[in-house]
Order: C-alpha cells, then structure tokens, then sequence
C-alpha cells in the first residue's frame, strides 16, 4: 500500500481566466511554480485540440520550467502524443475530447478507441513515457487498460462528485482502485475533487495521486493560491495521514 498520496494540481483553468480577456495574465507557468512551493507534487495541464485554456508556449515552459512532477494530459492524437515525446513529461494521461464539453465529461472509450490509444501508448512507451489512462471507475475498464499496456488509470471521480458522495460511486471507485493495482497499474483519480469530498477518496489505500484543479483554483480567489493548496494537502492528509 502506498502511504504518501501524491497532489497534482491542475492548472489549466489559470489559464482560462486569461483566455477570457485574451491576455498574458494570470500566466498559468507562474501559478504552477506557486503550487510547487505550496507543496504540489506535480503539476497538471491539459492542451486541448482547440487550445481554449492552455497554449503550446505554456506547455513548453512547464516542460523546462517545473521542477516536481509534470502530467501532461492529452487526446490520443498523432500531434498530442508526437508533443508529449519531444517535451518527455513524468506522464502523460490521455483522456477523450469532444469539441462541445465544458469539461472532460467522461473516462476513454476503451472498446472503440482500442486501436489508437494501443498504439499511442505503444509509442510513448518505446520512448520511456509513461502513460496513464482516464477512465470510468469501472473494472472491465480497468482490464481493458491492463491489455492495451498502461502504466497507470486516473479513476474519475466526477460521478462521485456530482453525486454528493453517494456510497455506490465510492465503492466503484474503491473495487477499481483494487483491480487496478491488483494487476499492477498504478492509479490515480481526479475531477470535481474539493476540501469537502477529497476524504472518502484519499483514503482507498491503492490511489497513489490525485489530481485536482478547479477547486483550488476557486478557492484561490478567497485566500490565495498558496494557501488554497496547503488546505487541500491538509484534507487529504487528515483523512490519509502518511509519514514522509
Ligand atoms: N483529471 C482530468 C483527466 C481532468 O481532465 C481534469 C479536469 O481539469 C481533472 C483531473 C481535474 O478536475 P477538476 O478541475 O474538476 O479538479
């Protein structure tokens, strides 16, 4: 069992603030060298095809610029995944992209999608990049990630979050978590995480990382960055204290 719950702290929505007035700030390379020393273990940042938040420039000085953990999450696009081998980042997540979303709404398509995210993680694995995949909790998912040769699941845990906590989102959540590492997956969850219902996930013994944006980035505007990232970590290790 893993003690020590990694935090990676998405940073994409920085970047949308700054989008919104097509700006230079709030630049979001700065908030994450801010969360480095606020006590992030890596930093999260999604390039969408149609680059409404972060840009290429952005993740091109995270790639040189951070100094913890870098997950670089993206579609399993021949452009994406031919980025993510020149910048060589500590992972790279793919996740599925519909134009229309708001958000990331749901975990890969593991059944159609099984030819493109294989071989995407075919070829950032001769690299040496790890991959992990996002994906439903959901154990014939977990499987089928195991077969396509990931490394690691990010586990969503929007279902969880939108349903207030319900005990039938956490148990997949948990069942997944177990099948995952069972076959040697590491596992990680994130989306619609929060200083509320971070508890009940940070304790499945098997999620080694978490990551989690949109809450601190909210709560930043009341108390600051830096402090928005100590109360998180603070959650999360009040419901899973660890000994370093
Ligand atoms: N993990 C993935 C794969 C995501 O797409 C997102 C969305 O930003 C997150 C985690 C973090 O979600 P949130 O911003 O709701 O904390």
């Amino acid at each position: 069992m893993t003690l020590y719950q990694r935090l990676y702290i998405n940073i994409d929505h920085v970047a949308t603030v700054r989008q919104a007035r097509g700006s230079v700030t709030p630049d979001p390379v700065a908030a994450a060298l801010l969360c480095e020393r606020a006590g992030a273990d890596g930093i999260t940042a999604h390039l969408r095809e149609d680059r409404r938040h972060m840009q290429d420039d952005d993740i091109h000085r995270l790639a040189t610029q951070l100094t913890r953990g870098f997950n670089f999450e993206c579609a399993a696009t021949d452009e994406m995944v031919a980025l993510a081998l020149a910048l060589r980042p500590t992972e790279v997540t793919l996740v599925p992209e519909r134009r229309q979303e708001v958000t990331t709404e749901g975990g890969l398509d593991l059944v159609r999608g099984a030819a493109v995210i294989g071989a995407a993680i075919a070829r950032l694995k001769r690299a040496g990049v790890r991959t992990s995949l996002f994906i439903d909790p959901d154990v014939d998912t977990v499987e089928r990630s195991h077969a396509l040769g990931a490394d690691a699941v990010e586990l969503h845990t929007g279902q969880y979050a939108r349903a207030a906590a319900d005990p039938r989102t956490l148990r997949a959540l948990a069942a997944s978590a177990t099948a995952a590492a069972s076959r040697g997956l590491s596992v990680h969850a994130g989306h619609g995480l929060s200083i509320e219902n971070v508890g009940p996930v940070a304790v499945i013994p098997e999620i080694e990382e978490l990551n989690i944006g949109h809450a601190i980035i909210g709560r930043a505007i009341f108390v600051g960055l830096s402090e928005a990232v100590r109360e998180i970590r603070a959650a999360m290790d009040a419901a899973r204290p660890h000994s370093l």
